[in-house]
């Protein structure tokens, strides 16, 4: 299936069109992550078209979408009901702004949305990448503090390795090196605190017991600082970027007590885990505990897998304390922010598509089926292999890290390289290796991912 010579039948004084597609990039595109003086090395793949998990290029050459683009797409390429979708609203409504005007998607969308909460997040704020909405979320936050005569709260909390974004306020309360080093000087200072990550479990400690460690660091935090603390940001149950390290949902019960104690907000930033990735359609669901009162978050951010992975848009919701506290006849204390493509009606269709194969579908239990049969396969293939450490899953994300001893220089750059090789687009976070696939694997794609990650495994080691 993947070949790694160019099929295009060219001549051979010709460069192949992938080669001029690379080089033209290479021209005048300045590529998103990256380092541009190793584009030469490692070429940018050439995607002519995409169908279910696969991207291809213009040799023919396919390769699986295992990190889902960037983990927004959920039902595949050229998903033919997102399509249909967004079809019809092409022909009906393009765009018209937000404010002044309102439109049926936006609507539905938030109504829907809300819902899904149980109406505790009632008003939805739209914006359109992942960082604007974590911007909103903490200009809301602080906002609504001040509206309420608590102007002093305006200190943030974030979780060690925790991400939420590239932009000034986000890489903020980002704690990424590579990312926020080079503009520490111009952030605003937030408190980092201990991450709930359980591969930090000592001897004889549980995920549990790391997750309540976790909580006691915040809580000493807030002890001291709360009257000049906003709010607390955490990804519920899986923070990607710092290596998919995951943690037990007691955690967000513990930080839902001590927000609600101390008076501070709690923002969960779903855009990478919500929309059915870990499991449930909303991460913070699985903090629920049956039988006691829902908890849920002061403000939610949503992106990447909102709309399929079609459109760029994402989305704040938030509670109706916070709403109305911004109600008010004096227009600065209204929140004033806004993105020209706020609301775009296409985005929003996009996301009314997916939403309604989660309420039309058996889509988490799909997940669970198949996901076990991918857990399975890795398991057998990777099963006391010592040079790997921390095997893990949560919903549809599968991980595991290379022991530092074992993975060389480079490891990222050179398992994404032979990846190519196999047919995979995957990408490492430094030693740890993950699969974060659509949403429609079947038994073909389960075996074709188990074989050809461990061979990869096989080719870099
Ligand atoms: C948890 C989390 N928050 C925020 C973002 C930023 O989203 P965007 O890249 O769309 O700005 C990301 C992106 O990976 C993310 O994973």
């Amino acid at each position: 299936m993947p070949a790694s010579s160019d099929r295009s039948g060219s001549s051979p004084r010709l460069p192949s069109p992938n080669a001029t597609w690379q080089q033209r990039s290479l021209a005048s595109v300045w590529h998103p992550c990256t380092q541009m003086q190793r584009l030469a090395e490692v070429p940018p793949i050439a995607v002519a078209r995409a169908h279910g998990p696969w991207l291809e290029d213009f040799a023919g050459t396919r390769y699986f979408d295992a990190t889902s683009s960037w983990w927004v797409n959920l039902f595949g390429h050229a998903d033919a009901r997102i399509n249909a979708a967004l079809k019809q609203q092409l022909d009906t409504l393009e765009h018209v702004m937000l404010a002044g005007c309102t439109h049926a998607p936006a609507v539905e969308l938030a109504e829907r949305l809300s819902a899904r909460t149980g109406h505790a997040l009632g008003h939805t704020f739209f914006a359109s990448d992942g960082a604007s909405a974590v911007e909103i979320a903490l200009k809301m936050s602080f906002h609504s503090w001040r509206n309420r005569g608590l102007g002093d709260k305006r200190e943030f909390a974030c979780l060690r390795h925790g991400y939420h974004g590239e932009t000034i306020g986000a890489l903020a309360v980002t704690d990424v090196a590579v990312f926020r080093d080079a503009y520490d000087p111009l952030l605003m200072r937030s408190h980092v605190v201990m991450a709930p990550d359980a591969r930090q479990a000592e001897p004889g400690e549980s995920a549990a017991d790391v997750a309540r460690r976790a909580a006691a660091d915040l809580q000493r935090l807030l002890e001291s600082r709360h009257e000049h603390m906003a709010a607390v940001i955490l990804e519920p149950l899986v923070q990607c970027a710092a290596g998919m390290a995951m943690h037990d949902p007691v955690y967000l019960r513990e930080v839902r007590a001590l927000c609600d104690r101390y008076q501070v907000h709690l923002i969960a930033d779903e855009i990478a885990v919500g929309c059915g990735r870990t499991g449930s359609f909303f991460a913070f669901e699985q903090a629920l505990v049956e039988g006691s009162a829902p908890i849920w978050p002061d403000l939610l951010c949503l992106s990447k897998g909102i709309s399929g992975g079609y459109l760029p848009l994402s989305l704040v919701l938030a509670s109706d304390t916070i709403y109305e506290a911004f109600l008010d006849d004096d227009t600065a204390r209204g929140f004033l922010h806004s993105h020209s493509y706020t609301g775009n009606p296409l985005a929003c269709r996009a996301a009314l598509a997916v939403l309604d194969r989660f309420d039309e579908e058996p889509v988490l239990q799909r997940n669970r089926d198949t996901g076990a049969l991918l857990t399975a396969a890795l398991a057998e293939r990777l099963h006391g292999d010592a040079r790997l450490e921390h095997v893990r899953q949560r919903g549809m994300i599968w991980a595991f890290d290379v022991r530092q001893e074992f993975a060389g220089e480079r490891f990222a750059e050179r398992f994404h390289l032979a990846g190519r090789a196999q047919g995979l687009l995957i990408r490492p976070i430094g030693r740890t290796v993950y699969l974060l696939p659509p949403y429609l694997l079947n038994e073909e794609h389960v075996a074709y991912l188990a074989e050809r990650t461990v061979a990869t495994l096989h080719a870099v080691l």
